[in-house]
């Protein structure tokens, strides 16, 4: 196919989901909702006494934390601790429109401003990333696609998962946050154009993993507004749930296994608690009661990071940086993982609605195919004189479509920046290092040209002066000979970014057993997105508040079982 492709300013070019400048917030005038009822149970840190005693500690108030720490409750005494704050009264967060600000605003401030709900960061890869820091972790800042995982994830992750369990704990998080969307002509269009391209069948709208094309579910309700892994705390017994936020976890207190709080272990060490830091600098002493927990929910960047950062991981290179070490555990940081995201984005000859992912096509030849489409800044360049005034940029949504690969394979690792944990370790990914990621990308992309060349895009190509109808594209066109299979894998390579997937860094059978119990010490799990080696399903958030509610329950049991016949 030609293209035509228009002149745009560097600044344009990064978009999609990235530009560096602000739109108006045309959203701003919406009205506020009344607080949730979880807010009862929310401090700031420095409200927190010194020292004080829990049966569960859950370090990260994030995706997976907040089931988690809301199951527990039931029966135990339970402290979340969240470096971030909250999102209520953040209207960027609360609604659809405000996905591109929040992210462009970690951007932006300085990456340690503990007031930002989003924190960026570039991997050694060169790409803009991003995490969430605010109650609710990562879902309260995503794309919202609420989507169930494949099967094959769960013979594959090396847990033994009881999965009638599985699917209630999804039911679970689904009945209070996921929703319908409704389709609009992007997104319409999109479910058309895989149809004709060969992802069949049609599944309608389904929260279950299928091949073909099917509508997934949402996290942002009828009225665009958002919801999180935050509301599930609406679950929780309040008389025994504590949230402090702007309390930054920065080490766990280990006591050699001799302790009275393991009398069992045949191991090194046990935890017995975690220092964390209040917005004022304060330190504080979380501390566990007899049979107690540390459950690390810190992310796949923020658990390795806090297991290195207190004497867990590869002996050599804990020394190097003088830390102490508490237990050689050699993989810790290592098997981190990032879904390369490639695609196309245009300028639709018709206006478009704002929408996040709504529709995906799951192929059989590892790639999902996704689309959104968002309002962007269109910045004229500053030669052109016709434009009057430069402070008012215009406003127009572009439509993207994009392939993300299953697994991936390429893995990457993770290691300080420094001791201090509010500064983002250094990451890197090594996209497409394997050649299997490349080929599902090169398939990915392809599939991406055939959904362009459907009938159901043709609506929104342009007429160009010789009366040809082609697509306008910001930014860079797929390759012309799409069967070139080295051109393509260039424009994978190329053009690679992310959808935020990243996942690992503390995997299952190198740094945690398939109780997610961190091997060698006693008293420690982690359950967040860091112990997976592949991301589950097209998109991963439907199973990691899954995974936050059915080890709650687990954990319950086992303790209920008096620890006779372990998970
Ligand atoms: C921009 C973006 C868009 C995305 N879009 C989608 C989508 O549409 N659909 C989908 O399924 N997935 C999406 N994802 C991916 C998904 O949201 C994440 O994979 C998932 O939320 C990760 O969950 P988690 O529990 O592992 O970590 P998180 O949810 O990130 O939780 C970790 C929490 O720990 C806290 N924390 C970290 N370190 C410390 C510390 N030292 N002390 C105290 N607290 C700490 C963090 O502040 C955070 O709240 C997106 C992600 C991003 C970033
Ligand atoms: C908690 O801390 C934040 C940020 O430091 C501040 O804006 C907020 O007012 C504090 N809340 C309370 C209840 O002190
Ligand atoms: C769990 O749900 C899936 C999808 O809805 C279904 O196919 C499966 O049979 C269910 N499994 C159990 C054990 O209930
Ligand atoms: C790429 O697609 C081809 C054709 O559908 C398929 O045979 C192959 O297995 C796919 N590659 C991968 C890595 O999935």
């Amino acid at each position: 196919m030609e293209a035509s492709s228009i002149t745009v300013s560097l600044q344009f070019l990064l978009l999609l989901f990235f530009t560096t400048i602000f739109f108006p917030s045309s959203f701003a005038s919406q009205q506020q909702d009344k607080p949730p009822s979880y807010l009862k149970m929310v401090a700031n840190a420095s409200e927190f006494p010194l020292e004080d005693y829990y049966d569960y500690i859950i370090v990260g108030g994030g995706t997976a934390g907040c089931p988690l720490a809301a199951t527990l409750s039931q029966s135990h005494r339970v402290l979340i601790l969240e470096r971030g704050g909250v999102i209520h009264g953040k209207l960027n967060l609360m609604n659809q429109e405000g996905f591109l600000n929040t992210l462009l605003s970690a951007t932006a401030n300085n990456a340690n401003n503990e007031d930002s709900p989003a924190q960026s960061f570039v991997s050694e890869d060169g790409v803009l990333n991003a995490r969430g820091r605010v109650l609710g972790g990562s879902s309260a800042i995503n794309a919202g696609f609420y989507s169930r995982a494949d099967c094959e994830f769960f013979t594959k992750s090396g847990l033994n998962w009881d999965l009638k369990l599985v699917n209630e704990s999804y039911e679970w998080v689904e009945r209070e946050i996921v929703f319908r969307p409704d389709l609009k002509t992007w997104q319409s269009a999109v479910r058309d154009g895989l149809l004709e391209a060969g992802v069949g069948p049609y599944n309608g709208f389904t929260l279950d993993h299928a091949t073909g094309t099917k509508i997934g579910g949402s996290t942002f309700d009828s009225q665009g507004k958002r919801h999180s892994s935050a509301d599930l705390l609406r679950y929780a017994r309040h008389s025994n749930l504590r949230i402090a936020v702007y309390a930054s976890v920065e080490r766990l207190l280990l006591a050699s296994s001799s302790s009275s709080f393991a009398p069992n272990s045949a191991t090194g060490s046990s935890v017995i608690g975690v220092l964390y830091r209040d917005q004022n600098g304060r330190y504080h002493h979380a501390m566990l009661k007899d049979f107690g927990e540390v459950i690390l929910s810190a992310g796949a960047i923020g658990s390795p990071q806090l297991l290195l950062l207190s004497g867990i991981g590869p002996r050599p290179y804990l020394s190097s940086w003088g830390i102490p070490v508490a237990h050689h555990l050699p993989y810790v940081g290592h098997f981190l993982y990032d879904n390369p995201r490639n695609g196309i984005t245009i300028l639709p000859s018709v206006p478009l609605e704002h929408s996040l992912i709504q529709v995906v096509g799951i192929t059989n030849s590892g790639a999902y195919i996704e689309a959104a489409s968002n309002v962007v800044p269109f910045l004229s360049p500053p030669q052109t004189a016709f434009i009057r005034s430069s402070a008012s940029p215009l406003y127009l949504t572009v439509g993207t479509l994009i392939s993300k690969i299953s697994g991936p394979v390429s893995a990457g690792f993770l290691r300080l920046a420094s001791t201090d944990v509010r500064f983002n370790p250094i990451v890197r990914f090594n996209y497409f290092s394997n050649g299997v990621d490349v080929e599902k990308c090169v398939n990915g992309t392809r599939k991406l040209g055939d959904v362009l060349r459907s009938r159901a895009m043709n609506d929104f190509k342009f007429r160009n002066w010789l009366g040809v109808r082609d697509f306008r594209f910001i930014g860079p066109a797929l390759p012309n000979d799409q069967t070139d299979y080295a051109e393509m894998a260039d424009f994978c390579k190329r053009t690679v970014s992310t959808i935020w997937h990243y996942h690992g860094g503390c995997v299952v059978g190198r740094v945690v057993n398939r109780h997610l119990k961190v091997i060698g010490i006693d008293s420690l799990r982690i359950v967040d997105g860091s112990v997976f080696s592949v991301s589950p399903g097209t998109n991963p958030q439907a199973t990691l508040m899954m995974l936050g509610r059915y080890f709650g329950l687990k954990i319950i049991r086992e303790r209920e079982g008096k620890g006779t016949h372990e998970l």
